[in-house]
């Protein structure tokens, strides 16, 4: 009998300017199934989606539901078709509250009235049954990026979709909330809803999905049972090459203090309580120090004031040696603080500038940049973007003429990681620096990163990712409720252990 596929998108083609992202691409999706996609940062993933979703039109190809071929001419029709899509970056009015967000388009209305209140109950239904914690009435420019992703999730399953696409859905989750949403996946599926499922975490697709197509550079590679295959083929399908998932680094040889915080306190924008409390720490040359937490415990504060992002209440930064507490943002960074931020649109890329415009964000100013009359040296700019690109390998259509918004999302990542190792700092504040990037590229961003310590710099992480707290870190100091709890050696702690600190149920000195 021949197989129905609840979507089958055939010999697709899609092209950008100076690219073919989708080249002649042909998935099928089975019903009930959870189906993964894998593919190196600007391999076609999301764009394929995005065909699917009604978002792009391709130049080829076709696209059947149910065995039936169909037109997909915009979201609309993906709706009508009940295609659900959580995009890599999210699409939410960032001053409309979580409810808003997620009714918006289908708002219930009886006489020409909004039932908000129904639309309140069956959001907060939802959010019971799959645990996605929402506070329906909080602005989303207020909350976390992990709540804005729980916020996603329910639009979806507020308009009842059948076809639900995740697109990298985990990238900005903790360990915690990726176990519920994998749960989460594997109910939806159960109820016959078919998935799609973009991930670079091969432990996550071995773990919840049943087959898995890889895609490499526009095109198709092949589809593999899970069942059939292991981390290590999937990810040499995908690079085309073998990846180590362990990071080699010699101990430690601190020096100097460069960073000291001293009893800092950032206010919270949501909470009477503050965000970070009474916090004090030191980050010396030559040594990683990690801040590891479970999201939403102030480290996203924290590195606001340590970067200038928010004012402090109280408290004291000297950075080597130098009291920056009131110094602006550019002062920061012309000291030798760089900064790779947990929100790569908000504050890592102007996404209407050029790519090479973006790599020198902080530095235009420069002679390096800049003649003396006044006018950017275009060359300079382009040669430097240039080189960047060559070597932390950003694949996009143009080159440095590309505008930022077009490139993938990790290469977009690999950009601002780029830029700032490049500017040689002092101090790197790196703020889940390996977010969306692919196994191959994360191998590579880690052995900067290592690099940048051995040659003396101060590395502050924040990472949410347990393993890359234990692979990189010298030193792990542990946030809970806006304060440290506890420093742990991670050559000595375990992954158990840290949990405890990071739930809050043990701290030092009690
Ligand atoms: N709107 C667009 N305009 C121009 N080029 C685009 C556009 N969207 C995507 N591209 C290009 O198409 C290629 C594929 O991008 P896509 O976003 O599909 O990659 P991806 O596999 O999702 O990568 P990632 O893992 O980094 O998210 C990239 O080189 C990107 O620069
Ligand atoms: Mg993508």
């Amino acid at each position: 009998m021949e197989q129905t596929y609840a979507i089958e998108m055939l010999n697709i083609t899609k092209r950008f300017p100076g690219i073919v992202a989708n080249d002649n691409i042909t998935l099928q999706l089975k019903k009930g199934e959870i189906h993964a996609l894998l593919g190196e940062n600007g391999a076609g993933k999301s764009t394929l989606m995005s065909v699917l979703f009604g978002l792009y039109r391709p130049e080829e190809g076709v696209i059947k539901k149910d065995g039936k071929v169909v037109e997909i001419r915009d979201p609309n029709d993906a709706n009508a078709l009940g295609i659900g899509m959580v995009h890599q970056h999210f699409k939410l009015v960032e001053c409309f509250s979580v409810l808003d967000n997620i009714i918006m388009g289908v708002e219930p209305c009886k006489h020409g009235f909004l039932q908000k209140a129904e639309a309140r109950e069956k959001v907060l239904a939802l959010s019971e049954k799959y645990g996605l914690h929402v506070d329906p009435d909080a602005l989303v420019e207020d909350i976390t990026v992990g709540m804005q992703q729980r916020t996603e999730i329910l639009k979806m399953l507020y308009r009842e979709n059948e076809i639900l696409i995740f697109d990298e859905p985990t990238a900005v989750l903790t360990p915690q909330e990726i176990e519920e949403l994998m749960q989460i996946m594997r109910n939806l599926a159960a109820e016959g809803k078919s998935i799609l499922f973009i991930s670079h975490k091969l432990n996550e697709i071995m773990s919840v999905a049943d087959r898995c197509s890889v895609l490499r550079k526009g095109k198709y590679i092949g589809t593999v049972d899970i069942r059939d295959t292991t981390r290590e083929e999937l990810s040499r399908m995908m690079v085309g090459r073998d990846v180590e998932f362990v990071v080699h680094k010699e101990p430690a040889k601190p020096g100097k203090t460069i960073l000291a915080a001293e009893g800092l306190t950032v206010a919270s924008k949501t909470h009477s309580k503050d965000a970070v409390r009474n916090v004090s720490f030191t980050v010396r040359a030559g040594e990683i120090v990690c801040i590891a937490g479970i999201d939403g415990n102030g480290q996203t504060e924290l590195v606001y004031g340590l970067t200038g992002l928010e004012p402090l209440k109280g408290g004291k930064i000297t950075l080597d040696g130098q009291d920056i507490t009131q110094a602006p943002i550019r002062k920061r960074n012309t000291m030798g603080m760089s900064h790779i931020p947990e929100d790569r649109h908000k504050h890592g890329l102007v996404l209407d500038y050029t790519l090479e415009d973006n790599m020198v964000l902080q530095r235009y100013f420069e002679p390096e940049f800049v003649s003396k009359a006044g006018f950017l040296k275009r060359k300079a700019i382009r040669d430097y973007a240039g080189r960047l690109i060559e070597q932390y390998d950003v694949r996009s259509g143009q080159g440095p003429v590309t505008v930022a918004r077009s490139m993938s999302g990790g290469n977009q990542q690999k950009a601002i990681v780029a830029r700032e190792i490049d500017k040689d700092p002092e101090l790197l504040i790196a703020v889940q620096p390996t977010r969306g990037l692919d196994v191959g590229a994360i191998e590579y961003i880690h052995k900067q990163i290592v690099a940048q310590r051995d040659a003396g710099k101060g590395v502050l992480l924040v990472s949410l990712e347990l393993d890359e707290v234990m692979a990189l870190s010298d030193r792990i100091l542990v946030m809970y409720e806006g304060e440290i709890v506890g420093e742990l050696d991670p050559k000595t702690t375990t992954v158990e252990e840290l949990g405890l600190y990071m739930a809050g149920a043990k701290r030092e000195g009690a």
